[in-house]
């Protein structure tokens, strides 16, 4: 496995869920732009997108703390961080992020992004955890796949109203997008 390409299309062959091409664009392009510090994500997978996210800045910019609730997966994590010579400012935990006690262990005190891409009906569970470790006026929360899965994450955009918390709705591809929480 020698570049990000290879893994996408590693990762689509063998039916390991991973961001999509528009997502991965979308993504390099707000990184870059807001140069955040502290990077939490949820539900690694295979760990492609946290590996686009430290080839990015090569650690220059940020620290990547990645979870995965799947052994066999955060296995896969390691390997390919370890193929990838991505050990600097990435860090993968084998956890249940649902789990506040098992989040709190692994997270920075502020963190400035958050990548969302776990169980979507846990969504909300996640942002509600991941809330009081956002720094405030300039950090923000990133959900994938939001619009395909529309009615499981209901109850996040109920709270988000509720709290008058910002967020928009960004489509990308033809059948999904991406949930952008300001904070
Ligand atoms: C859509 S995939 C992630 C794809 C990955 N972000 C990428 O783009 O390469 C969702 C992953 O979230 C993991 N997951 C689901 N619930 C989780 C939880 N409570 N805590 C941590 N990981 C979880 C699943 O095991 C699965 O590997």
């Amino acid at each position: 496995m020698q570049s990000l390409d290879q893994l996408y299309t590693y990762c689509r062959q063998c039916d390991i869920p991973c961001m999509s091409h528009a997502t991965r664009v979308w993504l390099e392009d707000f990184l870059l732009q807001h140069k955040p510090k502290n990077i939490v994500e949820i539900g690694a997978a295979a760990g492609y997108s946290s590996l686009v996210m430290a080839s990015l800045a090569q650690s220059r910019w940020w620290t990547i703390v990645s979870s995965e609730i799947s052994r066999p997966q955060y296995k896969k994590c390691l390997f390919h961080q370890k193929a990838f010579h991505q050990y600097h400012g990435l860090q993968y935990y084998h956890i249940d992020a649902t789990q506040s006690h098992q989040l709190q262990k692994i997270i920075p005190d502020s963190v400035s992004f958050a990548f969302v891409d776990g169980m979507k009906a846990d969504y909300i569970t996640f942002v509600q955890q991941l809330l009081p470790y956002m720094s405030v006026g300039n950090s923000y929360i990133v959900c994938d796949d939001v619009i395909q899965y529309h009615n499981k994450i209901q109850p996040l955009y109920e709270y988000l109203s509720k709290m008058q918390i910002q967020y928009q709705t960004i489509p990308l591809d033809d059948d999904d997008g991406l949930l952008l929480i300001s904070l």
